[in-house]
């Protein structure tokens, strides 16, 4: 069309702005969490304590620690009304339809007492938002399953509790497996926080217009199912089922590189990174790590790493810089815990909380001004009505 200009959308709906959570360097494949690299969060930190770290910008010490963890439990049970909240959904909607509609309901609970510009309100809901994510979720998997929703159980760590309530019944509580619970806790650390991801974009761009937190995370979870952004993980394991077996991966990655073809390698690719995602590889220790102490021997897996390798050794990948990303391996671990694939992404949003709260945190605790993205004008000029 006259006077088109061909420009990036994505440049001009993302204002920049300046944060002191986390630094990515896409082309060294460096992420750091106030500093910490990711790999050693990964090893040394738990989900609360890296929570903590987003939140505050320091690791707890022992005291602080103990407090967090404990706050973090007093605050685990939603309202026992959320619960209706379920029923207005059909057994089979996606978890992640479910998900929006009742994390943003918790705004409806917490609305009126919270006033954003006092501190320790800020502190109380992202206290909130962590301690409950993994309740809600919880709850959409049972509400799915047709299984009585669990209660959160306050002897149990953060990622044991959560696996307790996907998987126990009232008639069948059985130990967390340790290795299952450590494999989980560290899925959450991976996916704590990236910079301004879409998803963390979005939710800064409600918060800056003064909406409840609850709602702005709600936000988030919106943004994050796009199979371009955290819907990739369950959209990894649909591919992988449909390659099926490593003599079709050839036909595959040829679609990928068809311009003609809307396929894309899931898993792979990155706004920023153009070199390996640090997650990915922890992500791959990890697979590795869960299947050999289970004993299991996923052929997704072996599928996977033949993905990974025959894309990665052709020209059009390698020239794009193109590696495995965060959710090239997570699904594999999440299958081999036993959740399926259509509650990946709620993982995710799980995982991704602190994260979130913790930009929205900072952007609110400063001067800020409500976000307000421009464009560059390519429709009709002024023109009169034709009579
Ligand atoms: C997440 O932003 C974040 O930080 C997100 C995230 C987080 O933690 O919040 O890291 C989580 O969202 C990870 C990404 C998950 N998504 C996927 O795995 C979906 C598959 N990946 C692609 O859809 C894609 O890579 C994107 C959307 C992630 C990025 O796409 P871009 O912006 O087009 O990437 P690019 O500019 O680097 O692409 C360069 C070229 C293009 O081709 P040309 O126009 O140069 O010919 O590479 C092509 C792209 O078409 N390309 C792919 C591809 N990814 C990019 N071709 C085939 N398969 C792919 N996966």
């Amino acid at each position: 069309a006259e006077g088109f200009f061909t420009f990036d959308p994505g440049f001009m709906a993302t204002s920049s702005c300046e944060s002191k959570i986390t630094y990515i360097d896409g082309d060294k494949g460096v992420l750091l969490h106030r500093g910490y690299p990711i790999e050693q969060l990964a090893e040394k930190a738990d989900f609360l304590e890296t929570c903590f770290l987003l939140l505050k910008g320091e690791l707890p010490n022992d005291s602080e620690k103990e407090e967090f963890v404990s706050t973090i439990k007093n605050h685990t049970m939603v309202h026992e009304q959320l619960k209706t909240f379920f029923n207005g959904f059909r057994r089979d909607a996606h978890p992640m339809a479910i998900m929006c509609g009742v994390v943003g309901a918790l705004s409806a609970f917490y609305h009126d007492s919270l006033d954003i510009n006092d501190a320790h309100h800020r502190e109380i809901s992202a206290v909130r938002l962590i301690a409950k994510m993994p309740t809600l979720a919880a709850m959409v998997y049972k509400y799915s399953m047709g299984q009585p929703m669990m209660y959160p159980r306050n002897d149990l760590s953060y990622s044991e509790n959560f696996l307790h309530m996907m998987f126990n019944t009232p008639c069948d509580e059985k130990k967390v497996n340790p290795v299952l619970a450590k494999a989980m806790d560290r899925i959450f650390v991976l996916h704590a926080d990236h910079e301004q991801n879409a998803s963390t974009s979005t939710v800064r761009l409600a918060g800056s217009s003064g909406a409840n937190p609850f709602a702005c995370i709600a936000a988030g979870i919106a943004a994050l199912w796009g199979p371009a952004h955290g819907g990739a993980n369950e959209a990894v394991l649909r591919m992988l089922d449909e390659i099926g077996d490593v003599s079709n991966i050839e036909k595959f990655v040829a679609k990928a590189k068809d311009k003609d073809d809307p396929f894309k390698l899931m898993g792979f690719g990155h706004r920023v990174y153009k070199n390996f995602d640090p997650r990915a590889k922890v992500m791959k220790q990890t697979c590795d790590e869960v299947l050999a102490e289970l004993g299991i021997n996923d052929p997704q897996l072996e599928l996977a790493m033949k993905l990974e390798e025959i894309a990665r050794n052709d020209p059009y990948f390698v020239e794009r810089n193109l590696y495995p990303n965060v959710d090239f391996y997570s699904g594999i671990i999440l299958k081999a815990i036993g959740i399926p694939a259509s509650m990946f992404t709620v993982i995710f949003a799980t995982g991704r909380t602190p994260g979130w709260i913790a930009h929205w945190n900072e952007m609110i605790s400063g001067p800020y001004k409500i976000g307000r993205p421009r464009q560059l004008y390519t429709g009709s000029p002024k023109r009169d009505y034709p009579h």
